[in-house]
């Protein structure tokens, strides 16, 4: 019988492991752990099974990009800072075979000029910004609808 295709990949790149420190008008205060816990409540319920990763490491986060096909059949990325620059990531992004979705917590196209760009701009499913951890959930929604979940 062939595998159930529900497994998602939710990656968070750059300063993710300090979300806690961070502008809690911006991100919301929440810690990566009490993120994560959201998520994949909401994973769980509409079927899927969470893989978390989260690295301050373009490289390592690159070279998971490249594997993701192997562990996951969907991924949410929020690469925090690197989403506005990092032509690697992008290219990265190109080679992963799963349907993904760009998510960032806070309202990128109303902050600096330099936020609205995104260098992953057809790279993606969709982009979803400015809804702080429910912009998770719809991005979840929508991945789960493309699997047919
Ligand atoms: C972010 C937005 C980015 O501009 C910023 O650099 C982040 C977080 C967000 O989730 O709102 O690190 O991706």
């Amino acid at each position: 019988m062939s595998r159930a295709k529900n497994r998602i990949a939710v990656l968070h790149g750059v300063n993710f492991d300090v979300l806690e420190k961070r502008d809690p008008d911006l991100y919301g205060g929440l810690s990566l752990n009490e993120l994560e816990y959201r998520i994949g409540g909401w994973a769980g319920e509409l079927g899927f099974e969470p893989i978390f990763f989260q690295s301050n490491s373009e490289a390592e986060f690159c070279g998971y990009l490249h594997r993701v096909g192997e562990s996951a059949d969907a991924a949410i990325v929020n690469a925090g800072a690197w989403t506005h620059y990092s032509r690697a990531i992008g290219d990265a992004l190109a080679v992963d075979p799963v349907p993904t979705v760009e998510v960032h917590l806070s309202d990128v196209e109303n902050r600096e000029e330099w936020r609205k760009v995104s260098v992953f701009d057809g790279l993606v499913e969709a982009k979803i910004s400015g809804k702080g951890v429910e912009g998770y959930h719809d991005a979840l929604r929508l991945l789960a609808e493309r699997l047919g979940l």
